[in-house]
């Protein structure tokens, strides 16, 4: 059995039920990303709200941590992992948290005690010193020389942060085969922490003080990752049972040994296992270039790049391979992952065919960049990031294996100048509909603002945009419409659409001021939130729209205009789906 099984099967054991894992990305929080511990979604049950499962909770949390991004490569980061973790929700507290975590390290996994060392709260003006603690841990057979105290350590999450927060007591694993000394000493490397038991009775409130919680609550930590290896008795995460045939399988694609292609390997073992974790995740997301998304997009064009430096074939499938291997492990513990396998598979295949397209000549353009050994200025970041799809990180990647630097500050000053015209396009949630830049997506672009003009004639006047999404394979258009369409209206709006595309429209683009954009007449969603200086784009003179394009130059680039579906999206709100043909 693994550890996520003998440990979810020890708590059910002492009363626990066990929860299933929240999505990465958090449901009520948007101050963060992605989930980054086992506790984040309890937050609200530890401030004391009831839970639906009761006061007793076991259960393996996906969580993603990509502050620790540019470290993978190494032999124990991952941006990917699982915690395990039980709560007491003002149920139990130390006693049985310390006796638990104990038999289960013990009896459960088997660890020698002469292995094991633990550090409690030395005690500050807040909190006295955990003895009750420490005496659990003597009662248990852990010897004093083994119980080291901190202050800043043995406080989680530390004592700046607000928030929950609580005196903890760590539990170490002496790893090396060297004999072990007496006395434990925790800045000692070859102890590693290996489980955290927090005790957590506080809120540190946005003013400094803290308050005690309703309940005494316990919260633990254990990362499945690490603690398998260790017990394992691998130095490198990436040997351990969790990663070692994934490993061999890239091993077997590239024809090459793991030895001395051990960062590329984990780096594209490491990324694709996260990739498929977000995009099989409930909250859906896909590649792009905000938020979760570039995130997404970021890992999946870095693993592309490692592979292609091990002369990994780009172009075939042995992404999708790695994945379904992936997903075999996992999907008996995520019911997202059996769902999703094609989605997943869906979103890798699409980004690679986008990233393909322009790796090559990016890395060729690179190449050209930095012939004369020259740092990367913010113009040529800029390009590459632009036209070849290099996130920026990718580029100071290849420039530090040369030992180049790239001007990031100018970068994201150009970037941010991008963004602010973009935005004219993105307000709030409306991000002009545009998934990516492709050719085909902005042919789909340009149809939208045609489709909405030809809505405005045939519908009225008072038809406006509400949504719009578009992907390689249509576009899906939501207005403001009262009624059904009829056949007629659909069929003049889809003419009246061809004909302008037969008209061959010149597209152009021009800056001005917001105030004098809306008195001319253009069409714009959420005005106030657009900058001062927007861009408007003018199909000939039937169409002029408040947008951060890109669009076609003219109408004759984009075939033959269909309406394939006409359906209610919501109240007074109408959908077409249509096609390029
Ligand atoms: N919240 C603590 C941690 O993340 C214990 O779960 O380490």
């Amino acid at each position: 059995m693994n550890l996520k099984d003998l440990y979810i099967d020890f708590f059910v054991s002492k009363g626990h039920k066990q929860i299933p894992s929240a999505p990465v990305v958090p449901e009520n929080d948007n101050t963060v990303l992605f989930n980054t511990a086992g506790m984040q979604p309890i937050t609200p049950y530890l401030k004391g709200k009831p839970h639906p499962y009761g006061k007793r909770l076991c259960d393996y949390q996906k969580c993603i941590r990509t502050n620790d991004l540019d470290s993978i490569g190494d032999s124990y980061h991952h941006t990917f992992f699982e915690m395990l973790g039980n709560w007491s929700l003002g149920d139990y507290f130390k006693k049985e948290a310390i006796t638990w975590s104990f038999e289960f390290l013990t009896k459960v996994l088997n660890i020698p005690v002469n292995r094991l060392a633990v550090t409690i709260f030395a005690g500050n003006e807040i909190a006295p010193k955990d003895i009750e603690a420490k005496e659990i841990w003597m009662s248990l057979g852990i010897p004093e020389n083994r119980i080291a105290e901190t202050k800043e350590d043995n406080w989680w999450p530390n004592l700046e942060l607000p928030g929950l927060c609580g005196p903890d007591s760590e539990m170490f694993y002496f790893r090396s085969s060297d004999e072990i000394p007496e006395k434990f000493d925790p800045e000692d490397e070859r102890w590693v922490e290996i489980w955290n038991d927090v005790f957590m009775q506080y809120n540190h409130n946005e003013d400094g003080s803290m308050q005690l919680l309703q309940n005494k609550n316990v919260d633990t930590g254990m990362g499945v990752e690490r603690v398998t290896a260790i017990l394992e008795g691998v130095n490198d995460n990436y040997l351990s049972s969790i990663w070692k045939d994934i490993i061999d399988l890239i091993c077997k694609i590239s024809n090459l040994p793991y030895e001395g292609n051990e960062k590329s390997m984990r780096i594209i073992a490491d990324h694709i296992r996260t990739s498929v974790f977000i995009s099989a995740d409930y909250s859906s997301i896909k590649p792009s270039n905000v938020g979760q998304g570039y995130i997404l997009r970021r890992l999946i064009r870095r693993a592309i790049r490692h592979a292609k430096s091990l002369n990994i074939d780009i172009s075939s499938d042995w992404d999708s391979k790695i994945a379904c291997a992936i997903m075999d492990k996992y999907e008996n513990y995520y019911s997202e992952i059996k769902e999703n396998r094609n989605v997943v598979l869906e979103v890798l295949k699409n980004e690679k065919e986008k990233f393909n397209r322009t790796l090559e000549k990016g890395l060729r353009e690179f190449e050209k960049i930095t012939r004369d050994n020259s740092d990367i200025d913010a113009q040529n970041a800029f390009k590459l990031y632009d036209t070849y799809g290099f996130p920026i990180e990718l580029t100071i990647e290849l420039a530090s294996e040369r030992n180049l630097k790239v001007d990031e500050e100018g970068f994201k000053e150009k970037f941010k100048k991008h963004q602010e015209l973009s935005r004219t396009a993105s307000a709030g949630q409306f991000k002009g509909g545009l998934g990516g830049n492709g050719e085909i997506e902005i042919k789909y672009h340009t149809a939208t603002h045609l489709l909405n003009a030809a809505l405005k004639q045939v519908v009225g006047s008072d038809v406006h945009q509400k949504g719009s999404n578009i992907t390689t394979e249509r576009l899906r258009f939501d207005f403001s419409c009262d009624h059904k369409l009829s056949e007629e209206e659909k069929l003049k709006t889809e003419e009246l659409v061809n004909k302008w595309i037969n008209e061959k429209l010149d597209v152009t683009v021009k800056e001005m001021n917001k105030e004098d954009a809306i008195k001319s007449g253009a069409e714009c969603m959420f005005i106030e939130k657009y900058p001062d200086v927007v861009t408007v784009y003018s199909i000939g003179n039937i169409s002029h729209e408040l947008c951060g394009g890109p669009h076609v130059k003219n109408t004759s680039e984009l075939g033959k205009f269909k309406i394939k579906k006409e359906e209610a999206s919501s109240a007074g709100v109408r959908r077409i789906k249509a096609v390029l043909e």
